[in-house]
């Protein structure tokens, strides 16, 4: 019985990649994506979704357009990780298809059903507007860290782009979590993980020119890693293979200062009790997962 999904994204260099291992993941039926702005503007981002959807002939997943900017905050990209297009690297060609005219909220509320599980892999500003209307049993959201940040030293990205947004995600009682940098630092792909998914076929040749160019980044920024940490997917490895990951009970807490501005803190030792419904992922193992990215990628031919 495979588990519904939905995911609402920022494609995105990893995104697309979490997007392809959720439409190859058996254990899973992705229901839909959403688009918010993050790595590049919200049309970007929307048609980067509807790029990778036709690259493996599933033009059938609906997209739905969410918020153009965080709640409160002024908009921020990432054009520096993911270019211009935000999927910079491989010649994919403009969409053919068009989202659905339904706004992300209204069609993620009218999705939301017991068993369902939200995955979230961008700024958390559509998923804050959802629990407006609509309350999912589990959420899994890229974001955060336990230590140091990456948009700032205190913060990561999707957390950072719109604190508010996922600080009332956090206090919500739904059964979020949390895969942070600390895990996803150790789910890096180096350079001859990306020679083996250029030779997997057509789907893994574009891959590779997708981690071609995020490794770029990350050589430079983090050249004590091999390669490009595959941050959004490894919140749907949380869901498909559960087991590959070391997840522990936590309380999370964001910061909506202005020095720490983004911060998750994140008690998973024991100082208070933890949130009954905030989980953080530790580890993961590394080998299975990219092993897993791989045969799933290579599975498109
Ligand atoms: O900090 C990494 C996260 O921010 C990833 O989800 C990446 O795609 C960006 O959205
Ligand atoms: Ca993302």
């Amino acid at each position: 019985m495979s588990i519904p999904i939905l995911l609402d994204c920022d494609p995105g260099h990893d995104d697309a990649i979490a997007i392809l291992l959720a439409l190859a993941s058996p254990e899973l039926e992705l229901l839909g994506l959403t688009t918010v702005a993050g790595n590049q503007t919200l049309e970007k981002t929307t048609a980067n979704a509807l790029r990778v959807l036709e690259l493996v002939g599933r033009g059938d997943v609906p997209v739905a357009v969410g918020a153009d900017r965080p709640l409160v905050r002024e908009r921020e990209i990432a054009a520096d990780v993911h270019g211009d297009t935000g999927l910079d690297g491989p010649d994919l060609p403009p969409p053919r298809g068009e989202p659905v005219a339904q706004a992300a909220v209204e069609f993620l509320a009218e999705r939301i059903a017991p068993g369902v599980v939200l995955v979230a892999t961008g700024p958390l500003t559509n998923v804050a507007h959802l629990l407006d209307h609509a309350r999912p049993d589990r959420i899994v959201l890229m974001g955060g860290a336990i230590g140091e940040g990456n948009r700032t030293p205190a913060a990561e990205f999707n957390i950072w782009v719109d604190p508010e947004a996922a600080a009332r995600v956090f206090a919500s009682g739904i059964d979020v979590t949390m895969i942070g940098l600390d895990v996803t630092h150790q789910a890096v792909v180096g350079s001859a993980g990306v020679e083996e998914l250029r030779g997997v076929g057509r789907v893994g040749s574009v891959v590779a020119e997708l981690l071609d160019f995020y490794g770029r980044f990350h050589r430079r920024r983090y050249p004590d890693l091999d390669g490009s940490p595959l941050h959004d997917p490894v919140a749907v490895a949380t869901v498909a293979r559960p087991e590959l990951l070391d997840l522990r009970p936590a309380r999370v807490a964001v910061d909506l200062g202005e020095q720490s501005r983004g911060r998750t803190n994140v008690d998973w030792r024991g100082r208070g009790a933890p949130d009954p419904n905030h989980t953080v992922a530790l580890g993961i193992d590394a080998d299975a997962f990219r092993r897993l990215v791989v045969e799933r990628i290579a599975s498109f031919g």
